[in-house]
């Protein structure tokens, strides 16, 4: 009976440390870069968020809905901060079905973006939370905990992941990635060196236009996530206050039976 016991739980045992290992095995790759709003006092980065929209704007729009993001959000203090000008000239752009007209117009700040235009390319707008980055050694999410590494460390990856190769598969065209699962994504490598021309002249290759994207697309996915961080600093602030209060009542409840103790 207790041998059957020792036999199962190695067998237990056993099948987590191959399961473990097979995780590690797998060759998907998520590099860890530097956000600025990684960590508790992790704020976004307003230029980077106005780059990120640019590239999405003239890159990813084409394939890629945003259908829970509206134009007016793109105003907003904490997120791309723009001009409420620049957001109704920005909205100006997109067309939009208007159920009232039974007909398309140009989009305003209230409206939504469109939904993706290709069918097999999914909404962008809550991808960099529905993604994780945080795999790490042997799939125990331990990079998140320490290096901060989360969904868009997973979106920058993949824009970045291309190895070059392609094969044709069922008709369609797959191509090489270190960073989608499996190893192989429907989507053509979307993004070369100097493809967006940056107003700030900041640096367009790739790596910087991934990142830039994926800094937005995480503001798309979680716009308040400033005031969340904030809104955790002060209530550990508080707790702290909270706990020391509580250290010197405890002491003062306790000093008069402390006392006679120490007489007798
Ligand atoms: C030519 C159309 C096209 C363009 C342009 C394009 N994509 Fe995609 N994208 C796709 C398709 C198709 C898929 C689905 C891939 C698959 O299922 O293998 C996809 C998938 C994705 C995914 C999901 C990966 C996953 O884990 O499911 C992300 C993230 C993504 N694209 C981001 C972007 C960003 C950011 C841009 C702009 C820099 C962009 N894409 C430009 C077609 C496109």
């Amino acid at each position: 009976m207790k041998i059957r016991n020792i036999a199962f739980a190695l067998m237990i045992g056993l099948g987590a440390a191959t399961n473990l290992l097979a995780a590690g095995a797998s060759k998907q790759h998520i590099e860890d870069f530097e956000f600025s709003f990684e960590g508790p006092f992790g704020r976004f980065d307003q230029n980077q968020l106005q780059r990120g929209l640019q590239v999405y704007t003239e890159v990813c729009a084409s394939c890629h809905g945003l259908e829970h993001v509206a134009f007016r959000t793109l105003g907003d203090s904490g997120g791309p901060s723009l001009e409420s000008s620049q957001v109704k000239a920005y909205a100006k752009q997109f067309d939009v079905f208007d159920p009232e007209l039974d007909d398309t117009r140009s989009a305003i700040p209230s409206d939504k973006f469109p939904s993706s235009g290709v069918a097999n390319a999914p909404d962008l707008s809550l991808m960099a939370k529905a993604r994780a980055g945080f795999h790490g050694p042997y799939g125990l999410g331990i990079n998140q905990i320490i290096k901060g590494m989360g969904g868009a460390e997973y979106v920058a990856s993949v824009l970045s992941g291309y190895t070059g190769k392609e094969k044709e598969e069922a008709g369609a065209i797959l191509y090489q990635n270190t960073a989608y699962p499996g190893g192989w994504i429907a989507m053509p490598p979307p993004l070369e060196d100097g493809i967006v021309e940056y107003r700030d002249n900041h640096s367009n290759t790739v790596h910087h236009m991934s990142e830039d994207v994926s800094a937005f697309l995480m503001w798309t996915a979680e716009p308040k996530m400033m005031a969340r961080k904030t809104m955790g600093l002060v209530a550990v602030l508080l707790l702290s206050l909270l706990a020391v209060l509580l250290y010197f009542t405890n002491k003062k409840l306790w000093a008069p039976i402390k006392r006679k103790e120490t007489k007798s």
